[in-house]
């Protein structure tokens, strides 16, 4: 019998359109789950791909099937599930056979795992998976994480089954141990910011100029045309658009405005607050999923308090002024996303590939975009700067900057809410002033605590105010 190139174990949504997809780029795969009927459900249902896909039943059978050394994907849940996963499946590998968790790890766990594999001498990477389920069939954005050597014996077929952007693979290396899943984290960190502006446009819309969901899906139909073409904008579109079968409704009217997440934005936010990275439009946009979830107290807010949401006047805010705003609101947030990754490439000591990130987002994933492909310039020419000083990133924000202040104020005035682009407004602000108010919160602090500050006027780090005798 013929042994297959890769194995592959976790026939979820995820897995099982992986598998296909490998089979389907000519790669012989063999598939596990740890519900049987599931491996072979999936290996009947594979048409001609069939014969490329070897169903296994346990995981004995598993590892006899693949090829010296071995590679196996697991496309489980993170978590526990993935070590009880790896210790199940350890004991029967050889030394140099290689697992490759592909599922949504956060990074430390994956750090942890790879420093574990490191002291037992066995290969272990950690890759960040991009696309949701047509990614995951037809051409996912890869993010590899853990020794070079171990992406370099997969890359192959990592790379084929991955997205293409103009013939480019979506599909790089980009550092030991949890690096990947790092740069994962914060592409999830960042479509959690990118949605959350979206929705934004759509509240202000919605609620502040009483367009119907179809009225809004022109809009965002159009925005996918200009500069802010991009995957979410157009699914946006879609999701605006789609009828309910049932009650004949706009769909998006049916929906319960309570919105889920599995973490991965929060462990963003949370490792930025680590390393000192702000990331405030993230930030506002894991926050707004949370509150989002408080839908009984917003309830009780609406009827203690009154819907705050008043029609704007009819030229408060055009079409135009949102997709400006919209703009400089990604830009906003790209630079934050892009500035934590230098911290963390400079804490972990990744020497993570910067442009090569903003390189792999331009296909395959969720947050890929137009605007991504000239961010890649801008990190070639400079990795290490904030994008927003990239000079073509600074004239767009020198264009569009006044229709996001206006429709942040203006949402703002009439009760709309918008803290994701608020918060782009305010870190722009914050961003373009040299002398902050920092130096009231100094003051603050060695008055109560004598933590003592710096001058502007002298050298030294440990000067005090006159109110020593105040106490
Ligand atoms: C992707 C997505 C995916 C993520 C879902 C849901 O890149 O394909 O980021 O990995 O799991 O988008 O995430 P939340 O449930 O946290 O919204």
């Amino acid at each position: 019998m013929s042994q297959s190139d890769i194995g592959l174990i976790g026939l979820g949504t995820m897995g099982a359109m992986l598998s296909l997809n490998i089979a389907d780029n000519g790669f012989d795969i063999s598939v596990f789950n740890r519900t049987t009927s599931r491996t072979n459900e999936f290996k009947a249902g594979a048409g001609a791909l069939s014969d490329k896909i070897t169903a296994c039943e346990t995981l004995e059978a598993l590892v006899a099937s693949l090829k010296t050394p071995r590679a196996i994907i697991l496309m489980v849940p993170a978590g526990e599930i993935v070590d009880h996963q790896i210790a199940a499946l350890r004991p029967l590998l050889d030394k140099d056979d290689q697992i490759i968790d592909a599922g949504n790890a956060n990074f430390r766990d994956t750090e942890r795992r790879a420093a574990e594999a490191r002291a037992q001498g066995v290969p272990f990477l950690g890759i960040g998976v991009s696309g949701g389920e047509e990614g995951a069939r037809f051409g996912p954005s890869i993010m590899g994480g853990g020794p070079k050597e171990g992406w370099d014996r997969v890359s192959d077929i990592l790379t084929a089954i991955s997205a293409k952007y103009e013939g480019t693979p979506c599909a790089t290396w980009m550092g030991e141990g949890g690096a990947g899943h790092f740069v994962k984290a914060v592409h999830n960190g960042i479509e959690y910011a990118d949605m959350q502006m979206i929705a934004e446009t759509y509240g202000i819309m919605r609620d502040g100029q009483k367009m119907s969901a179809e009225a809004c899906a022109a809009v965002f139909d159009a925005w996918n045309d200009g500069p802010l073409k991009s995957y979410l904008v157009e699914i946006s579109g879609k999701v605006a658009a789609a009828t309910d079968a049932g009650s004949a409704a706009p769909m998006l009217d049916v929906i319960m405005d309570k919105a889920g997440q599995k973490g991965t934005g929060r462990w963003t936010v949370i490792e930025a607050q680590h390393l000192g990275a702000p990331v405030p439009v993230i930030e506002a946009a894991v926050a707004a999923r949370n509150l989002s979830a408080l839908k009984e107290e917003r309830l009780k807010g609406e009827a203690a308090f009154g819907a705050a949401p008043q029609m704007l006047p009819d030229d408060a805010l055009s079409d135009d002024d949102l997709e400006q705003a919209l703009m400089v609101g990604k830009i906003m947030c790209y630079a934050q996303g892009y500035a934590l990754l230098n911290a963390a490439s400079a804490e972990f000591k990744w020497d993570l590939p910067m442009a090569d990130i903003a390189e792999v987002w331009r296909e395959g994933c969720i947050i890929r975009s137009a605007m991504l492909n000239d961010m890649a310039s801008a990190l070639t020419q400079d990795a290490g700067r904030n994008l927003i000083f990239a000079p073509y990133f600074a004239e767009l924000i020198n264009a569009n900057l006044p229709a996001l202040r206006k429709t942040v104020t203006t949402a703002m005035a009439h009760g709309l809410q918008v803290p994701a682009l608020a918060a782009a407004l305010s870190y722009f602000d914050m961003m373009r002033t040299g002398r902050s108010t920092a130096n009231m919160i100094q003051g603050q602090r060695d008055f109560f605590g004598a933590h003592g500050f710096e001058r502007v006027d002298k050298e030294g780090k440990d000067f005090h105010g006159p109110w020593g005798g105040q106490l």
